[in-house]
C-alpha cells in the first residue's frame, strides 16, 4: 500500500463532496429563487467537511464505493449545514459569522434562514431516500440511523441542552451527555453511515467502529471547546470567545483549558485503540482522529 499523503487524501476528498453538494441541491435560479440561493450560500464553499471526510475514511472499512459514499457525506453534510444555521439564529447561539462569512439570517433573513434548515433537513432525507442506493433493508437502516442522530434524542436533544444549561455548571456526565447528543451523534452517522455503504462489517468490527464514533464525536466537541478561547475569529471563521461570553457549560469552564487538553488526548488515544480491530484498512480514520484533535480550526 502506498497511499497518499493525509492533506492530499482530504483536499480531494473535498473538492469531490463540493462538487457533490452542489449537484445535489436546487439550481439558484429554481422557484423560490432566494430559498435556493441561501440553501447553496449555507451548504456550499466553507467548511472543513469533517463527517463527510469521517464517512469516505469509514467506508474504506468496507469496500464502499465512491458513488455510494458522496450521497452519504451529502446526506450528513446538508443536516450539519442546516444545524449550523439554525444554531446561529438569534433565538440559538445569535451569531454574526460562520465559515468566514455573514451567517444565513444575516445574508439573507431570519425567515429565510429557518426555511433552509427545513429544506436541507428534507433534502437530505430524499438523497438517502433514492432507489437503488443500496439493498432496501441496508437502505432503511442508513436513514432510520441518520433520522435518529438528527432528532431530540440525537443533535436537536442536544442543542435544547444546550440552550437549557446556558449559566448552569453541568457536572461531567452532564456535559459529555449534552456533547454526545449535539455534536457526537451526527458525527457518529456519518461514520457508521460511511461503512454501512458497503459489505457488511462483523458484530464485533461493528461495535468496535461505533465505539471509534462515539469517542470521536466527544473528542470533535471537546476540541470545538477549546478552540472557542484559544483560537481568534480570524482563524475560525466564526466569533470565538463566545462559549464564556454566553455562560455556556463547555469543557473548559469544567476543567479548564489544560485539563480539557489533557481530556482530548486522552480521548484521541481510546479512539485509536477502537480502530485495532480493522489494521491497515483503518489508515485514514486514524489520521482523522489526530487530524480531529490536532486541528487549528
Ligand atoms: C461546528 O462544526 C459546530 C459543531 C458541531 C461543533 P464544524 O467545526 O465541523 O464546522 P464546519 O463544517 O467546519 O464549518
Ligand atoms: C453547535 O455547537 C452544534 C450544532 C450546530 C449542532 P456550537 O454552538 O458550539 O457550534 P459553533 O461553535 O457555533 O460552531
Ligand atoms: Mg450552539
Ligand atoms: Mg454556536
Ligand atoms: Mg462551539
Amino acid at each position: 500500500m502506498n497511499p497518499i499523503p493525509f492533506t492530499e487524501w482530504m483536499a480531494a476528498t473535498q473538492t469531490r463532496v463540493e462538487a457533490a453538494l452542489s449537484h445535489c441541491l436546487p439550481a439558484a435560479n429554481n422557484i423560490p429563487a432566494r430559498l435556493h440561493d441561501a440553501m447553496r450560500y449555507a451548504t456550499l464553499g466553507g467548511g472543513k467537511r469533517v463527517r463527510p471526510l469521517l464517512a469516505f475514511a469509514a467506508g474504506e472499512l468496507t469496500g464502499a464505493s465512491t458513488e455510494r459514499l458522496e450521497v452519504v457525506a451529502c446526506a450528513v453534510e446538508m443536516i450539519h449545514a442546516y444545524s449550523l444555521v439554525h444554531d446561529d439564529l438569534p433565538c440559538m447561539d445569535d451569531d454574526a459569522l460562520r465559515r468566514g462569512r455573514p451567517t444565513c439570517h444575516i445574508e439573507y433573513d431570519e425567515a429565510t434562514a429557518l426555511l433552509v434548515g427545513d429544506s436541507l433537513q428534507t433534502q437530505a432525507f430524499e438523497i438517502l431516500a433514492a432507489p437503488g442506493l443500496v439493498e432496501p433493508r441496508q437502505q432503511l437502516e442508513m436513514i432510520s440511523l441518520l433520522a435518529h442522530a438528527s432528532g431530540s434524542r440525537g443533535m436537536a436533544g442536544g442543542q435544547a441542552i444546550d440552550l437549557a444549561s446556558v449559566g448552569k455548571p453541568l457536572n461531567q456526565p452532564e456535559l459529555e451527555l449534552m456533547h454526545a447528543l449535539k455534536t457526537g451523534a451526527l458525527i457518529r452517522a456519518a461514520v457508521l453511515l460511511g461503512a454501512l455503504a458497503g459489505t457488511p462489517l462483523s458484530p464485533a468490527e461493528r461495535e468496535h467502529l461505533d465505539r471509534f464514533a462515539k469517542r470521536a464525536g466527544l473528542l470533535f466537541q471537546v476540541v470545538d471547546d477549546i478552540l472557542d478561547c484559544t483560537a481568534s475569529t480570524a482563524t475560525l471563521g466564526k466569533t470565538a470567545g463566545k462559549d464564556e461570553a454566553a455562560a455556556k457549560p463547555t469543557y473548559v469552564s469544567l476543567l479548564g483549558l489544560e485539563r480539557a487538553r489533557d481530556y482530548a488526548e486522552e480521548l484521541r488515544r481510546e479512539t485509536l485503540a477502537e480502530l485495532a480491530i480493522f489494521g491497515d484498512r483503518a489508515f485514514r480514520l486514524t489520521q482523522l482522529a489526530d487530524f480531529i484533535c490536532h486541528r487549528q480550526f
